[in-house]
């Protein structure tokens, strides 16, 4: 999997690709991560790449002319086509259902947005969609693109040691329930004990009533934030 990040803050980017299981993916060759600065295709001594809005309003916007150019400079420098994505608090909401389905591509470019956001011709120009990771707002698409990279990148095949793990996740399985309470040690802290059917020994009965409980978790979750399944 190949994810080329295009951005007008690379120095955002380094800590978060070395460091824990990404930094040990990319080492091992199972995912390849590069990143572009907007800026380095922007012409003109100022090298500008935002503008006012057409009709008034508030901030600027990325221009289309940088922004369609680095994207086409980056396309060229793999021969794979990436699936090009405008980060944007207006774009369809990031579950793990998408996530799923973004791990099936080969490459992903990510196109982080600042200011006000996008002029609405990248996204057409590019053939491009637009994805967000909640109803909120950053400060621009950096944190969004991580959190798709890092999100993705646990589905790449390898990238997880135990791929178990992975689909006994939150969100994963056929009825995309949220886990339930989990334990380790000590047995007994500040007075609140490790239920007793976890250390029965009877897995039958332990799978029985995990399902339970991620049944119940998924319910009251739902029950306080009403946006979700
Ligand atoms: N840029 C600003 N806010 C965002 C969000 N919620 N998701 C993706 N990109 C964004």
């Amino acid at each position: 999997m190949r994810f080329d990040i295009v951005t007008l803050f690379p120095e955002l980017f380094p800590g978060f690709l070395s460091g824990s299981l990404l930094g040990a993916a990319r080492a091992a060759g199972l995912i390849e991560v590069s990143v572009t600065d907007i800026r380095d295709h922007a012409s003109g001594i100022h090298r500008q790449v935002d503008d006012r809005p057409f009709g008034g309003g508030p901030g600027m916007l990325l221009m289309p002319g940088p922004v369609v150019e680095c994207v086409e400079a980056v396309q060229r420098c793999d021969p794979r086509p990436g699936q090009v994505i405008l980060l944007s608090p207006g774009g369809r909401r990031l579950d793990q259902e998408l996530v799923e389905s973004l791990a099936r591509r080969e490459r992903l470019v990510l196109v982080c947005g600042r200011y006000e956001g996008f002029d609405a011709r990248i996204a057409p120009a590019l053939d491009a969609e637009e994805f967000s990771i909640g109803d909120y707002v950053l400060s621009g698409g950096e944190v969004a693109a991580m959190v798709i990279i890092d999100a993705v990148s646990r589905l790449v095949p390898g990238v997880i040691g135990d791929a178990e793990s992975a689909r006994q996740d939150s969100f994963s399985g056929a009825d995309r329930l949220v886990e339930g309470p989990q334990y380790t040690r000590p047995r007994e802290f500040r007075g609140l004990p490790v239920p007793e059917i976890l250390l029965s020994g009877d897995h039958a009965r332990i799978a029985t009533w995990r399902h339970e409980q991620a049944r119940e978790a998924t319910r009251r979750r739902a029950e306080c934030s009403p946006n979700t399944r």
